[in-house]
């Protein structure tokens, strides 16, 4: 079975897919905690695997970076794929000077000016929610696990590099929106107009407000607190 973007077997793919951006953390992911490893997809380096975590079945694939990009590979999951769950675990730029690098964030909503969800099924909303149940079951498990999260609303920007970037702190605040990323309003969108699930947990890779961040290779291997908690997804 194949679609424009992933080439796979439905029985392939768990029902629930933890989702990172870079495809070479999707690996980093499969290597470090899962076992009986297998490689579902490779179309376009997008890598996609599918093992174990404690026992239970769970997948991991690179969602790209962007709205559509995670757009294209999400809808297709959902739609074709028989997944059920889709988790967005990536980084986020932070809008308080309240959060820390490393922090963990669970996205109640995403805002976005995005003209993703209403070009695709004319939504009008710009700011849309995460599945209350995925994010009831994550804020247990944060619990049981001792994780501290950060609940709220995140911003879903279409732009990595803005001119003038106070008028978007100015914004942020106004509407007290906690972090910013670039997939998850794409993700939730196609979660509604597929009647599946979907949620975002972030780690903070950088301060928009103290202008502090952290290298590339900390990014790929030192969200593990976020990702423990999402691999206790595993059905
Ligand atoms: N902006 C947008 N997306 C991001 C950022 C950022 O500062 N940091 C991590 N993902």
């Amino acid at each position: 079975m194949s679609t424009a973007h992933i080439k796979a077997e439905i029985g392939d793919i768990a029902k629930t897919v933890l989702m990172p951006g870079d495809p070479l953390r999707a690996k980093y992911i499969a290597d470090t905690f899962l076992k009986n490893v297998t490689k579902f997809n490779e179309v376009r380096n997008m890598f996609g695997y599918t093992g174990y975590y404690n026992g239970k079945k769970i997948s991991v694939m690179g969602s790209g970076m962007g709205q559509p990009s995670i757009g294209i590979y999400s809808y297709e999951l959902f739609k074709f794929f028989d997944v059920e769950n889709i988790i967005r675990i990536g980084s986020c730029g932070a809008y308080s000077k309240d959060l820390n690098l490393y922090d963990t964030i669970l996205a109640s909503d995403a805002y976005s000016e995005s003209t993703y969800a209403f070009v695709q099924n004319k939504e009008k909303r710009d700011t849309l929610p995460a599945s209350k149940t995925l994010n009831k079951k994550l804020v247990e498990i944060a619990e049981d696990l001792n994780i501290p999260l950060n609940v709220g609303t995140i911003h879903s920007s279409d732009v990595f590099y803005r001119e003038s970037p106070e008028d978007t702190l100015k914004q942020a605040k106004a509407k007290k929106l906690l972090g910013v990323e670039m997939e998850s309003y794409a993700l939730f969108h196609n979660a509604n107009v597929t009647g599946k699930k979907a949620a975002c947990l972030l780690t903070v890779s950088d301060s928009l407000v103290t202008n502090k961040s952290t290298t590339p290779e900390e990014r790929q291997t030192a969200f593990t607190n976020m990702m423990k908690i999402a691999l206790e997804m595993a059905e």
